[in-house]
């Protein structure tokens, strides 16, 4: 593919009649296992997606921030820097800049405002974090206007918990991952403090990414739905503090999975919990468990149980936490009849995108299935333009200073008459 920055940094000129300074790039990801754990401190294994957000930019003298797409979906948006700023209306996309913005504001003391033009190719409402892509890229343009370095750790919980600006108490999986992940492996991801391990992806893995069609809008619809679970899973964890036995092995999911066990958490969990609290309970101690496992597959090379793990995850998040859709559940079924060793839904659910594993040489078998069984039969929206790919575990986000190639040193004529060149 050739490389998309300087049309970006051409339509930047023509928009803001000068060169842009940098160019930011901040991918999207897919989460392998590990889902609706990251809020309870539980890791979570994600990879970063080769589609990405681009935003090009240049300080200004002032506090205004100002945003083009050149997504027409996305209208312009601006408003000034600041550590109280006032939201756009709810599900405003504008509202993931602000969301940045204010907490480098507050935190950090940025003053110094920029302009901005952005693109990307992360479907929007899929599940694969195109709206942490936005955030921690702009965030990186403020940080970058404002002279300022911050490890990308500690910027990965600066923005996530900047992000809870737009309503979600989300936790900090899609920061974390688009901030540090690195080319041709997933990465662990463990919370509080938050710490990352990078883990290699064996080259003859595959993961497939097919899109529901349905959309899950994590600052719309979604929103409610998500932050109720979160919100049961703190009421779960109180009720099973009251047990004296769990209130004295610690006080928190990861603590009492790894001193209780989840054999026993689970016993105690059937007698003290019942309906919801329960279902959300068992799914995050049955899915933090899965975590480890699958991360021991992961390094073992062992596709078969790696694979096995995510249809365990599928289900658990189908029955227990109830996040699936009939949708992501045919595409996860097509899937496995297909060739996949496993697969599930990724991401918040409700919609958005499935993911399932194959070997190398299945995994083209898998896709066609997908478009044969579940693509023909659906009106695929024109904006998706692809809804299934073979993920490629891409590198985390970047700053570039931006040289445009015209000013570019050219060799002066003496010396390029010395070497031959020119002057014939
Ligand atoms: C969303 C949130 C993440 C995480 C996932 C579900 O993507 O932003 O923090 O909770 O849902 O695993």
């Amino acid at each position: 593919m050739s490389d998309p920055l300087p049309a970006l940094c051409a339509r930047f000129r023509e928009r803001f009649g000068v060169e842009p300074s940098a160019v930011v790039r901040a991918p999207g990801r897919v989460n392998l296992i590990g889902e609706h754990t990251d809020y309870n401190d539980l890791p979570v294994l994600p990879m970063a997606l080769q589609r990405e957000l681009r935003l090009a930019l240049r300080p200004r003298r002032d506090a205004r921030v100002v945003l083009c797409n050149l997504d027409p979906t996305f209208g312009p948006r601006n408003f000034e820097l600041a550590p109280a700023i006032e939201p756009f209306p709810q599900g405003d996309w504008g509202n993931y800049a602000k969301a940045a913005a204010q907490i480098l504001a507050r935190e950090c003391g940025v003053q110094r405002g920029f302009d901005a033009l952005i693109e990307g190719d992360v479907p929007p409402a899929a599940g694969l974090s195109s709206s942490s892509a936005l955030s921690v890229a702009c965030g990186l343009a403020c940080a970058h206007a404002n002279e300022l370095a911050v490890e990308p750790l500690v910027f990965a919980d600066l923005m996530a918990r900047g992000e809870r600006y737009v309503g979600t108490h989300s936790g900090g999986m899609d920061q974390a991952i688009c901030l540090n992940a690195r080319a041709d492996h997933a990465l662990r991801i463990a919370f509080h403090p938050l710490r990352v391990e990078a883990v290699p992806l064996p080259s003859s893995w595959r993961f497939v990414v097919a899109h529901s069609l349905v959309l899950a809008d994590k600052s719309g619809a979604a929103r409610e739905a998500y932050n109720s679970r979160r919100a049961q899973c703190a009421a779960a964890l109180r009720e099973m503090l009251a047990v004296p036995e769990v209130a004295a092995a610690g006080a928190s999911y990861p603590e009492l999975l790894e001193r209780l066990g989840a054999e026993r958490l689970g016993w105690i969990a059937a007698q003290r919990l019942e309906g919801v609290l329960l279902q959300r309970f068992r799914h995050q101690i049955s899915e933090g468990m899965r975590v480890a496992r699958a991360r021991q597959a992961l390094i073992a090379g062992d596709a078969e149980t790696f694979g096995q793990l995510m249809d365990e995850s599928h289900a658990s998040l189908a029955l227990d936490y109830e996040v699936s859709h009939p949708e992501l559940d045919r595409l996860v079924e097509l899937a496995r009849c297909h060739g996949a060793l496993g697969a599930r839904l990724t991401g918040a659910g409700f919609g958005g995108c499935a993911v399932a594993l194959a070997r190398q040489a299945d995994a083209e078998r898998v896709v066609a299935g997908l478009r044969r069984e579940f693509y023909a039969a659906r009106a695929v929206p024109a904006a998706l333009a692809e809804p299934v790919l073979v993920a490629r575990a891409s590198a985390g986000a970047s700053v570039q200073l931006w040289r445009p190639a015209h000013a570019r040193i050219e060799p002066a004529a003496t010396d390029r008459a010395e070497r031959g060149e020119g002057a014939r």
